[in-house]
């Protein structure tokens, strides 16, 4: 076993992991925020997203113990209590979602990309999310969605 220091959301943790604990299981069982989903485990899916020292990471594509000492932030860091994210509201008001499982990295991507590029065009959003597939295909909603965010953000 290993021990990993992270600050999550704001918290300082301390965890041990066995050697090979991929980042996206340490969050999940370890840490206990079950936000972030395990999809394909192979990088190509995106439902694993989180942010690392301020850039978008895939957590299944990270061994816990190579994030020691880390900042990570995950789709829980969104909300404030019962208030949603002004990218969280954009999504709500736009349908961005179906079932939901590629939601929180989504999000996390969406939040990025918006404060980098205050006023993404479509291709901008398509490129931003290209790595973050959405099972129901429903894309038409989560561009619109980031849209909004962007323009409400502005
Ligand atoms: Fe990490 Fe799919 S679970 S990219």
């Amino acid at each position: 076993m290993t021990t990993v220091r992270l600050t999550v959301n704001g918290v300082q943790r301390e965890i041990d992991v066995a050697p090979g604990t991929l980042l996206v299981h340490a969050i999940r069982e370890q840490v206990g925020l079950t936000g972030t989903h395990v999809g394909c485990l192979t990088g190509d899916c995106g439902a694993c997203t989180v942010v690392v020292d301020g850039a978008t990471t895939k957590s299944c594509s990270v061994l816990a113990h190579s994030a020691d000492g880390a900042t990570v932030e995950t789709v829980e860091s969104l909300a404030d209590g019962e208030e949603l994210h002004p990218v969280q509201r954009a999504f709500w008001d736009e349908f961005g979602f179906q079932c939901g499982f590629c939601l929180p990295g989504m999000l996390l991507t969406a939040k990025e990309l918006i404060e980098s590029t205050p006023d993404p065009d479509d291709a901008d959003i398509h490129r931003a999310i290209n790595g973050n597939l959405c099972r129901c295909t429903g894309y038409n909603t989560i561009v619109a969605a980031v849209r909004r965010a962007a323009k409400e953000a502005s």
